[in-house]
């Protein structure tokens, strides 16, 4: 299945996926995607910093923007600190497409050999990519992650990739206080995090899209940017409706419960 290179706005390329009918990144930008939607604001560099060492689970390994430009990041802005990276991926093209969009360097010679291995242990960062159905895969992580890039297609196209069974599978492998970012602001996702037991809260407008969401394991500090009111009386009434658990109850929803 060809998927076509398509330049966007910021200079760098992404692809379009014949089947989902959709492009891997928004066309605003593909590498400022990756800054601004998940190193933003799953506060990557401050944890690097504070911890010395950021652990990160990519749900949808993709084109690999979001890898190496999260690596390229962290060497720049914490050259000290130690990365933990995990991609879940079920259909990994070649190499040789793939290293069109990491650009020239080190990152990228690093990213071909976690590519053909499976596996990299480097000095800066050690990481693995987990090849099948990511709704099985995620259940056999170990985690915890401090942050979370759930970057699968979208709600309507990919919808077995956004059930409660998979946000409470990624609930369970993260980090207290850990962060989770997505572009995706469909009620089906808000509502399948909320399910499984998310704080949900404003992602930033990226592009020409609407505002994502961000989604934590328990408080974190600084709080996240809450949705507007009326919103969340909305998404809170259909969560109560449909699930039957209150914004209040603590949520233990059943392996593999379907999405709202
Ligand atoms: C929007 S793209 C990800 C872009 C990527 N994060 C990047 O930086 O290039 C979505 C990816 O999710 C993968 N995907 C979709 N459903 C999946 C599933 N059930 N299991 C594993 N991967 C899946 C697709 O194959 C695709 O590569």
């Amino acid at each position: 299945m060809v998927r076509k290179k398509v330049l966007t706005e910021d200079g760098s390329h992404t692809r379009f996926h014949p089947h989902y009918q959709e492009h891997y990144h928004s066309l605003s930008g593909a590498r400022n995607e990756a800054i601004q939607r998940f190193v933003v604001p799953c506060r990557v560099i401050e944890k690097a910093k504070d911890a010395g060492v950021v652990r990160i689970l990519d749900v949808g390994f993709g084109l690999g923007v979001n890898v190496a430009v999260t690596l390229e990041e962290i060497r720049r802005q914490v050259p000290h600190a130690r990365c933990i990276w995990v991609s879940l991926e079920k259909e990994l093209l070649p190499i040789a497409d793939l290293q069109e969009h990491w650009g020239e360097g080190k990152v990228s010679e690093e990213l071909c050999q976690l590519v053909s291995d499976l596996s990299y242990d480097g000095e800066f960062w050690g990481g693995r990519i987990v090849v099948g159905d990511a709704r099985d895969s995620v259940r056999r992580l170990k985690g915890p992650f401090d942050a979370i890039y759930l970057d699968p297609f979208s709600p309507s196209r990919n919808p077995e990739m956004w059930s409660i069974g998979v946000m409470r599978a990624l609930w369970e492998v993260c980090e207290e206080g850990g962060i989770l970012s997505t572009y995706s602001s469909a009620a089906k996702a808000r509502l399948a995090l909320m399910a499984a037991g998310w704080e949900i809260g404003l992602g930033p407008r990226v592009g020409r899209k609407s505002s994502g969401t961000v989604a934590s394991r328990g408080s974190v500090d600084p709080p996240l940017l809450t949705l507007e009111e009326k919103q969340r009386r909305s998404l809170e009434r259909r969560l109560n409706e449909e699930t039957g658990i209150n914004g209040c109850d603590p949520p233990s929803p059943p392996d593999g419960i379907s999405s709202p």
